[in-house]
């Protein structure tokens, strides 16, 4: 038999008082390992699966598991849950509170009751994680809106997850500061954290994600991510176009210079590696 999957909703069903069903009958698991990419039009109920997966919110109906075991939201289940799921939500705004960096990240670890010795050691190790170890004592309110985002991602990772959730973790961040994410986020993968990402970016969630669910009003299909975002249609529903390097692969092949499996790039850097190698390949042929 399979592994039961890490944490996973089953037929969830899940409305805002007094409003209409956001998610209905929803199933959705996550894997150990994984690296899964959500995406979605505005609206559709990302941010909202989220909360649900990381206990903020309890679905109506169906029911949260975790390692096939439901989670109960008594005071042990949710201890278990946040020592195994973290959230980190869109705004950090509304993640941070403390007053400077060193303590916001501290508050986590500290609260699980961890001697103080461990608590300094994970703030370290989340801190020296997302590049900001020089910002611990700096008032959080006084950090730019990237720094306050490596903040927020830096407490949700002191509790050292093994599933981190972030929503929509490279909105708002420069092109330098998406690859330094990025570059973290394998940095934890490489350790064994499953992550899961809300993102409108399909080129982003391409290249980074091995997973990808697109959450539409008739549900949410998952699959591998470049079959996922290779399907037109599941796309134009989701409100989300083709990736660039779709695009190009199928470009590509209709030239007859991607063939049988191969991958197509999934950024312009592979475009370019691809471009050199078909190069060389037609000048041995013409060498020859
Ligand atoms: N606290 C709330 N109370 C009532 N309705 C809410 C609340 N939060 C979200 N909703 C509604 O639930 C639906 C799903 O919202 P959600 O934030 O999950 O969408 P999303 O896919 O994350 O969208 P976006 O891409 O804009 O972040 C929307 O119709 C929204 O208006
Ligand atoms: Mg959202």
């Amino acid at each position: 038999m399979s592994e039961p999957a890490l944490v996973a909703l089953r037929s969830a069903s899940f409305a805002y008082e007094d409003g209409p069903f956001v998610l209905g009958g929803l199933d959705f698991e996550v894997r150990e390992g994984r690296a899964l990419a959500l995406l979605g039009r505005n609206g559709t109920g990302k941010t909202t699966l989220m909360r649900l997966l990381s206990g903020g919110l309890r679905p109506d109906t169906g029911e949260l598991t975790l390692e096939g075991r439901p989670v109960t939201y008594d005071r042990k289940g949710l201890t278990r849950l946040r020592t195994t799921v973290q959230l980190v939500v869109q705004d950090p705004d509304d993640q941070l509170f403390a007053a400077s960096v060193g303590q916001d990240v501290s508050f986590g670890p500290l609260n699980l009751g961890l001697p103080d010795t461990e608590v300094r050691a994970r703030v370290d190790e989340a801190l020296s994680a997302l590049d900001i170890g020089h910002l611990a004592d700096r008032p959080t309110h006084l950090l730019s809106y990237g720094q306050r985002k490596r903040a927020a991602i830096a407490g949700a990772v002191a509790m050292r997850p093994r599933v981190l959730i972030l929503d929509e973790p490279t909105a708002g961040l420069d092109p330098d500061g998406q690859e330094r994410l990025l570059a973290t986020l394998d940095g934890l993968r490489g350790n064994g954290t499953t992550v899961v990402m809300a993102t409108h970016d399909v080129d982003l969630a391409l290249r980074w994600a091995d997973e990808a669910a697109l959450l539409t009003p008739d549900g949410v299909r998952t699959g591998p991510a470049v079959t996922m975002l290779a399907r037109t249609d599941l796309l134009r529903r989701a409100g989300l176009r083709l990736p660039w390097g779709v695009a190009a692969a199928e470009l590509l092949r209709a030239q007859g210079l991607l063939t049988g499996s191969a991958a197509g790039p999934r950024t312009p850097e592979e475009l370019s590696a691809l471009a050199r190698d078909r190069a060389a390949a037609s000048r041995i042929r013409a060498d020859d």
